[in-house]
């Protein structure tokens, strides 16, 4: 398994801040997915050896993190939240807009590639919901029109 000469820069740089090698497992699953788009099984086991894990120990921790993924994702990771302060602010109204507007369901992905729509528990933006956070920007105060514009703007950003 080859990674980039920037990732093997960052893990350098990264694994002397950490007081044990398993503690920087979650930064490297992150720039090891912004890399190779998911974390295959070939990822999950380098990862591993480097590590000092086990497979297991890998996997149990990307379980656990939603913005983790062992499947391939579109170009952008829609994630709507509709836990309580999204769900009272129509979280779900955005969820399923969403999921209307793109003709794909939780976990799915858009033919083109474009978008992969997720239902999600809080993000830790209350004060502002509902929200969404797509890739690693975060949008808040939603409304199903706001929401529209903001698919076109990506849609627009990924054509340049
Ligand atoms: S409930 Fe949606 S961000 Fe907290």
């Amino acid at each position: 398994m080859m990674f980039s000469d920037e990732f093997e820069a960052r893990f350098a740089e990264m694994l002397p801040h950490y007081p044990t090698k398993r503690s920087a497992l979650v930064p490297t699953l992150l720039y090891a997915q912004d890399e190779v788009g998911f974390l295959s099984d070939e990822v999950i086991q380098e990862l591993a050896g480097r590590l000092d894990l086990t497979e297991l120990e890998v996997r149990n921790v990307i379980s656990y993190y939603s913005m983790l993924t062992t499947m391939p994702r579109g170009k952008f990771n829609v994630q709507v939240c509709t836990n309580i302060s999204c769900l009272v602010r129509g979280g779900e109204e955005i969820l399923h807009h969403c999921a209307k507007k793109l003709g794909i369901g939780h976990k799915g992905t858009t033919p083109d590639g474009l978008f992969t729509l997720e239902e999600v528990e809080c993000m830790g933006a209350c004060s502002w919901a509902p929200a969404v956070q797509i890739n690693y920007d975060f949008h808040e105060n939603l409304t199903p029109e706001s929401m529209d514009s903001l698919l076109n703007d990506y849609r627009a950003k990924a054509s340049k």
